[in-house]
């Protein structure tokens, strides 16, 4: 009998190395990946072009309520898409950066993103990458990790994903890193935190296909004995 599908949550702070690596398990196992962080970015540009800020949570709660994202498997990577509109690099802007946390705190966001990302993963077979799976979108999921690296390693790899002209020096983003994981473990609603039964995985000095491998064998494992 061929295995059972499972759902996969991989937590963990900004520069881990978790969507690459929940990528690259998704594709070993043809699960699906789901960037739950996407998400919140694709909201947080939308708030900003309508010129809306974090305080204004009635607001952006109602945005967050109609705004169709979309998350497309693509041969370059996952694209996005706001109300059919192409976003993928622009919500990887240093703007987006500073601004989503602020936004991604508010509950009425929080609570339309966690439902949409449960109507995804209900079907099972997704491997689904954040702050607060395992905890909060899916405390079910049959295996969970929490993905470390330490601030350097982050921001060096932050570094690398801003390309030639990265309008940043390696120091600011290390700041920038360490403030959004400061907002992001001290908010109410679903801060990042580590569940009890998630296995703590460090990504420092290993390669992103490492720690992916160890992931997949333990995924298998699972699936065998459910
Ligand atoms: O993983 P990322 O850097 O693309 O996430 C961007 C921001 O979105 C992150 O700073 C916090 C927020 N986020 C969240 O609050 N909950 C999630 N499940 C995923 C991301």
């Amino acid at each position: 009998t061929s295995p059972s599908r499972i759902n996969i949550a991989i937590d963990g702070p900004a520069g881990a190395g978790k969507s690459t690596v929940a990528r690259l398990v998704a594709s070993t196992l043809h699960y699906i990946y789901i960037d739950t962080g996407a998400m919140y970015r694709t909201l947080t540009m939308k708030a900003l072009e309508a010129g809306l800020t974090a305080e204004d949570a009635e607001q952006v709660t109602r945005l967050a309520e109609r705004l169709d994202i979309t998350l497309l498997p693509g041969p370059e990577g996952q694209r996005v898409l706001a109300d059919g509109e192409d976003v993928t690099s622009h919500i990887r802007s240093l703007d987006v950066n500073r601004n989503v946390s602020h936004f991604a705190k508010i509950e009425g966001v929080r609570s339309r993103m966690a439902a949409l990302q449960r109507l995804m993963a209900q079907q099972k077979g997704v491997v689904m990458d954040g702050r607060d799976i395992g905890t909060h979108v899916l405390p079910d999921a049959e295996l969970k990790i929490f993905l470390t690296a330490s601030p350097r390693v982050r921001a060096e790899r932050r570094f690398q994903e801003l390309g030639e002209n990265p309008g940043v020096t390696l120091e600011e983003l290390e700041r920038d890193i360490a403030e959004r994981d400061r907002l992001d473990e001290e908010r109410e609603i679903a801060p990042l935190s580590r569940a009890p039964d998630a296995r703590l995985v460090d990504s420092d000095g290993r390669t992103a296909q490492e720690v992916a491998d160890e992931i997949v064998q333990w995924g298998q494992q699972i699936a065998r004995t459910i």
